[in-house]
């Protein structure tokens, strides 16, 4: 399925692309006539007059205008998808759900999202919305597009293919796709039954980290990124257009396919990343650095070095460290980490948290390895590297506290008794050389 002739290499470049040669007009965006009796429309992701090395804009070329459609009503087709992340108290507790059921009654993408947490919110352009979609069959005669935050979509069963108005993007679990806000796009589920995980960024775009002394190559290289070729639908008929706006959902009837772009160029474009690109980086001495190494994409906040949300992965990747209990240790963070597991086991848990799984440890809870890892991991031999294979784990962490929604602590699938992974971690301490004997 991969397709490298249907994608365009490089993270957040100048694009163009036709699926009618002569399309794109020449020298400039906005000819008062487009070839082919097509429209020209702007599409930006940032402000105007955002720094020229943050600017996200494209020009389509399409043959109607995203403006035109029916009017909007509220749809109640996903009442499980939204973003009430509730006022009320948040529990410090550390929280771990098992996978959510594939679907009971037939559900596409956008009637299978389930939200679980979130922070902040369209309307404050700061936060997230996690969810995780449950679905089996493909959208039909429907589109959906989210006015409030880009997605972030992590498959973990099932391939998924993204049809959208920019082109289609085809990913399988271990690879990602990026939609910018507002794209309308349709999801259709190759395999059938299939689940993952959605991350809602409300914040400022993804974006590489800087790398600082890592120098010029490593973690996720740019030219892993990639977006699609121009694509379009020319389909009418009885249809409708789904949309998320300012945490509620939307319907519009339309009467063609919105995915009617025959061309464009610009910089704002659904992309995706294969996580088996990432050039894993750690410590080739002694001791654990810090789980930042292995940023894939950063949301910044307007705080210099504090994220809105980093999306960070756990790939197979050697430990060689010395002098070092390797799997990470006991931590608090004023960070909140949602953590999903897309395929084999996570080093620092023995059992429990399960492929399509969450757990989720908000600000300054206590965590890390449970008692059966911890004893491992205390008498492993360290002359000799270990290698984590057949492994995808990745982390939503966020500056904010994530707080779950009211559906997901009441659901059937959450695991009541998470924290008592830690409570075989017996007193072990001797006292001390003063200590009687
Ligand atoms: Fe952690």
């Amino acid at each position: 399925m991969d397709n490298a002739r249907h994608y365009m290499s490089g993270f957040g470049n100048e694009f163009a692309t036709e699926a009618i040669a002569g399309t794109l007009p020449v020298g400039q965006n906005s000819p008062q006539r487009v070839a082919h009796g097509l429209y020209a429309e702007q599409l930006s992701a940032t402000a105007f007059t955002a720094p020229r090395g943050h600017n996200r804009r494209s020009w389509l070329y399409r043959i109607r205008p995203a403006a035109v459609h029916g009017r909007f009503e509220p749809f109640a087709g996903a009442p499980r998808f939204h973003n009430d992340f509730g006022h009320g108290p948040v529990t410090p507790e550390q929280l771990r759900w098992d996978p959510l059921p594939l679907p009971a009654a037939p559900a596409d993408f956008v009637e299978g999202m389930y939200t679980m947490a979130g922070n902040g919110s369209p309307q404050a352009q700061q936060g997230v919305g996690v969810h995780v979609y449950a679905a089996d069959r493909d959208m039909r005669g429907r589109w959906f597009h989210d006015a409030d935050g880009e997605l972030l979509l992590v498959p973990q069963l099932g391939r998924l293919r993204v049809a959208t108005e920019l082109g289609v993007l085809e990913i399988e679990p271990q690879q990602v796709a990026v939609i910018p806000r507002g794209i309308r796009f349709r999801v259709e589920l190759p395999d059938g039954p299939s689940r993952g995980y959605v991350l809602e960024n409300f914040g400022a775009l993804l974006r590489l980290p800087d790398l600082g002394a890592i120098g010029a190559n490593g973690l996720a290289n740019p030219r892993d990124f990639q977006a699609p070729v121009a694509a379009f639908e020319d389909l009418e008929g009885d249809f409708e257009l789904v949309a998320k706006f300012q945490g509620h959902l939307w319907r519009a009837p339309i009467d063609h396919s919105p995915l009617d772009v025959v061309a464009w160029h610009g910089n704002c474009a659904p992309y995706r990343y294969d996580l088996r690109h990432f050039n894993a980086i750690g410590s080739i001495s002694f001791d654990h650095p810090d789980p930042s190494i292995f940023t894939v994409l950063t949301s910044p906040s307007d705080t210099p070095g504090t994220a809105n949300v980093d999306f960070a992965i756990f790939p197979p990747r050697w430990l060689v460290a010395q002098h070092t209990f390797r799997p990470p240790w006991f931590h608090r963070n004023v960070a909140s980490e949602l953590m999903g597991l897309v395929h084999g086991a996570y080093d620092a848990k023995a059992e429990g948290f399960v492929p399509g799984g969450i757990s989720l440890h908000n600000a300054i809870s206590g965590h890390g390895p449970d008692a059966a890892t911890f004893e491992k991991a205390s008498h492993a031999d360290l002359s000799r590297p270990d290698v984590i294979a057949g492994t995808m784990a990745f982390m939503f962490e966020t500056r904010a506290v994530l707080r779950p929604t009211m559906q997901a602590l009441q659901a059937p699938h959450r695991q009541d008794d998470y924290r008592r992974c830690w409570e075989g971690l017996r007193r072990r301490f001797d006292g001390g050389p003063d200590a009687a004997r």
